[in-house]
């Protein structure tokens, strides 16, 4: 029997029922609901709803479901129950009989489903906040092991200057401390208890919400109820983290399908996450990454879906919010998977340092350094720059590296080049002088990890 049954006289058309119930995807807040529900069984006490005896006959019973949930969630989706608060509470009656009728007095699903979720969410701060770390540990531990791989570094897609491989899994350590930094804003943000704020307008018992939001881990209450039970901020504040950092995860997966591609051939990507095709047999394909790029699309369709949703709702409580929750779920499990499937790339990756090494010392991306070079000797860095783009447009014509030309060759173009050019043309010459802080000289790099080491506490 629905939880309203008293105001009607037909039941719910059973097409109505499939299209409004929303158990088969909330019942993934069955223990938020449960752990929820006992919080508010002892603020029942102190208004004396309740007795402190029928409390703790409530209390165990909850306890009890509660195992009965962990054990089987899915068992859950047996029921017809309308959503997972209606599932609990008849569950609790089952149990209890009676004194399970008494545990929604001055509470409203209202209240209760932004409490639920409010709870889900900061579960999985803390859970995405650690995948965050491990995949931060992976991308540290891979750049430790290929400090000396050197690189070509692009913009454009095109050969710029020399930079390790190192550095560039460093780069992607950094993204992902802000994505860590922005789970631990919204937490702040999301740490306010709604329950006690019934269906709207505030419970009409006099409960100690401060707490009551104790009791269920919470900082703090919420401040109006009004706002208690509309308010999805938290949903769209995870939405967005998720879809910045599958931004960040989707670059890192481009990346990397380039560097394995026949064309590039930098890295070899491991048997474990990649997959073969169905008529080509030399193929081996990197759809471990093609993957995490392409469900970045979901994540923020996710992001934008909620924001729809909730544009133009008037204040309080609406059905449509109901829809919040299918996208935070798809999206957070998305977001968890590609984080720990990007982590599962890096652990088996062979890094082709001969292919690298190659492609570095092709494409004149030791260019910048003869500019410097000449800058040294007293030629104005724009003079300079026009100087070495004509030598590049000899050395294409002639098919030689800068490297390879002769002083003669060099002089064509600047009088002021000697022997001690050779030396700064060198890769490690141009790594090394990138030595402030942030650049890709071996000094700094490993400066980098030993600091990322620290912050991510990894030994
Ligand atoms: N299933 C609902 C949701 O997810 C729970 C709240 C229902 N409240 C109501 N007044 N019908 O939003």
């Amino acid at each position: 029997m629905a939880l309203w049954g008293g105001r009607f006289t037909q039941a719910a058309d059973q097409r109505f029922k499939d299209f409004n119930d929303s158990l088969r995807f909330d019942y993934r807040l069955a223990e938020q609901d449960i752990e929820g529900s006992i919080g508010w069984s002892k603020a029942l006490v102190k208004v004396g709803v309740l007795s402190p005896q029928e409390q703790q006959q409530l209390e165990q019973a909850l306890e009890l479901l509660l195992i009965e949930v962990r054990s089987n969630p899915q068992a859950i989706l047996q029921d017809d129950a309308e959503d997972i608060h209606s599932w609990v509470e008849s569950k609790l009656i089952d149990k209890v009989g009676n004194l399970g009728k008494k545990l929604h007095t001055g509470r409203s699903r209202n209240d209760q489903v932004a409490v639920d979720i409010k709870m889900w969410c900061k579960q999985q701060v803390t859970e995405l906040q650690y995948c965050i770390r491990q995949l931060q540990a992976k991308l540290v531990k891979t750049a430790e092991n290929n400090q000396h791989a050197v690189m070509p570094g692009y913009t454009h897609l095109q050969r710029a200057q020399p930079i390790s491989f190192a550095h560039w899994c460093m780069a992607y350590v950094e993204m992902l401390e802000r994505d860590y930094s922005r789970l631990s804003d919204a937490y702040q943000r999301m740490n306010s208890c709604p329950l006690g704020s019934g269906a709207l307008a505030g419970t009409a018992y006099a409960i100690d919400r401060e707490q009551l939001a104790q009791d269920l881990g919470f900082a703090r209450a919420t401040r109006n109820s009004l706002d208690s039970v509309s308010d999805r901020d938290h949903i769209v504040e995870l939405l967005s983290a998720a879809s910045l950092s599958m931004v960040h995860l989707s670059r890192f997966a481009e990346d990397m399908i380039i560097f394995n591609s026949g064309e590039a051939d930098f890295v070899e990507l491991s048997d474990l996450v990649t997959s073969g095709s169905s008529l080509m047999p030399q193929k081996k394909n990197p759809d471990a990454c093609e993957l995490i790029r392409g469900k970045t699309g979901r994540v923020i369709g996710a992001l934008n879906a909620m924001m729809i949703t909730l544009k133009g709702l008037p204040l309080a409580y609406n059905k449509d919010m109901q829809e919040d929750k299918e996208g935070i779920f798809d999206a957070l499990d998305t977001w968890h998977d590609c984080l720990t499937m990007a982590a599962f790339v890096l652990e088996d990756i062979r890094v082709n340092v001969e292919r690298t090494r190659e492609a570095a010392l092709k494409g004149y991306s030791n260019a910048t350094e003869l500019a410097d070079y000449l800058v040294a000797k007293g030629v104005p860095f724009r003079d300079s720059h026009h100087i070495v783009g004509e030598t590049v447009v000899y050395a294409i014509k002639v098919h030689k590296g800068l490297e390879d030309l002769s002083l003669a060759e060099f002089r064509q173009f600047s009088d002021v080049v000697a022997e001690d050019v050779y030396d700064i043309l060198l890769l490690q010459s141009c790594l090394d002088k990138r030595c402030a802080k942030g650049g890709v000289s071996p000094l700094r790099v490993a400066e980098a990890i030993s600091e990322a080491k620290q912050r991510i506490g990894l030994k």
